[in-house]
């Protein structure tokens, strides 16, 4: 018998801590298991024994975080390095776990020779020689790719506008269709993904930046781009309330567009929560709850991937530390690799296939 939000959280909470949350309708029909991949920082694996232990016991998918992007891949001009990524693709082929590509394309994490490139003409070999070695080199490991990341300004001042950056600079607004037409050619199996964060929001830039990617999706489509996916990354921000109705039916938009929709960074930004493990984890995790509800409203996810999945080796400490001595709990196990509430929704969406 499905579980609503109030008796999932309850089991994993208690019921007083539950008591606030109101009654959400059960899933529907379960069988298998969606896809669950956590993000993987080759030094942390390295590190901690803890970290590869959690997950191949908890996940079947990875996504390198670092070992993939331009300032670890392509020490200089000419040079690809790949002895990051393919230590990943290692320990994901060893532990039979897939690997998702992260990232092709992004304004960020750029070397600095890269800015010696000139004019379209420029970018656009770059561009091309980058796709073209990086997806031929995991052809047969990586699955999906994220081809370009991040497109869409935090403040987007109208639907049309794209995120300043080396790419936009050098090719224009079509270095997404490009990017896109370019790993098809060189990864024809890859699904493709046009990856983003803070679409899910009722509150602050995020509607005007959820319209914003819905228009470049479409106008990819229009023009004929060999898209296959969209990636909601989920970087939620803790007391942010989720914009369950518009996200639900974007979501569906886009499934009848013909995309699937993967879930590809989550966590839970908790530097302003309150400070009690019990409180903070029930809203971490029911604002999960609320976010997994929306995007599977309309169909099961293609997969789900945390962005790691202990709280002692999430980003969240570094980038939005606590201040009252506490650790953050982004994520779904613990500082001590113990499951959490978070754990318990997810494994619950998990279930929802169709
Ligand atoms: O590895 C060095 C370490 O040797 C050094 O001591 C330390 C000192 O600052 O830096 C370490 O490298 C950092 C690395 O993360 C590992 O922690 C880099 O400075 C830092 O820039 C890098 O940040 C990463 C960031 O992307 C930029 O690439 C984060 O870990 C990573 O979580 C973050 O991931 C992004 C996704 O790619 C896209 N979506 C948002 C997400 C979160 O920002």
């Amino acid at each position: 018998m499905p579980l609503t939000r109030r008796e999932l959280i309850e089991k994993a909470l208690g019921a007083a801590a539950a008591s606030a949350l109101g009654t959400l309708p059960a899933l529907g029909a379960q069988g298998g298991r969606v896809p669950y991949g956590s993000a993987l920082y080759l030094p942390d694996l390295t590190a901690d024994v803890r970290v590869g232990r959690a997950i191949i016991e908890h996940c079947n998918r990875v996504s390198p975080v670092s070992e993939l992007k331009w300032n670890t891949l392509r020490p200089s001009d000419g040079v690809f390095d790949f002895a990051s990524g393919d230590a990943i693709a290692d320990f994901a082929r060893t532990n039979k776990l897939a690997m998702h590509g992260h990232t092709l394309i992004w304004y960020a994490d750029m070397p600095d020779w890269v800015r010696a490139y000139d004019g379209h003409q420029g970018g656009e070999r770059l561009m091309a020689e980058h796709i073209e070695t990086v997806a031929a080199h995991y052809a047969g490991t990586i699955a999906s790719w994220d081809v370009v990341n991040e497109p869409i300004p935090d403040a987007a001042p109208d639907e049309t506008t794209l995120r300043d950056g080396f790419w936009l600079n050098r090719m224009g607004k079509s270095y997404v269709g490009t990017a896109f037409r370019l790993a098809h050619v060189a990864a024809p199996q890859a699904l493709l993904v046009l990856n983003e964060y803070d679409i899910e929001f009722a509150v602050d830039r995020s509607p005007a930046k959820r319209a914003a990617f819905r228009r470049l999706v479409l106008d990819l489509l229009d023009e004929g781009a060999p898209i296959g996916a969209i990636g909601l990354q989920g970087h939620l921000r803790g007391g942010w309330p989720i914009a369950k109705d518009e996200l639900a039916a974007f979501v569906a938009e886009m499934r009848d567009l013909g995309l699937k929709v993967l879930v590809t960074e989550l966590d839970v930004q908790d530097q302003d929560l309150p400070g009690p493990e019990a409180e903070r984890d029930n809203l971490i995790a029911t604002q999960v709850y609320d976010f997994l509800e929306a995007v599977t409203d309309s169909g099961p996810l293609e997969s789900l991937t945390t962005w790691g999945i202990s709280d002692q080796y999430s980003w969240v400490r570094w980038a939005y530390p606590r201040t009252d001595g506490t650790h953050n709990r982004p994520l779904p196990l613990d500082w001590d690799f113990e499951p959490k509430p978070f754990k318990v929704v997810i494994d619950h969406f998990l279930k929802k296939t169709t």
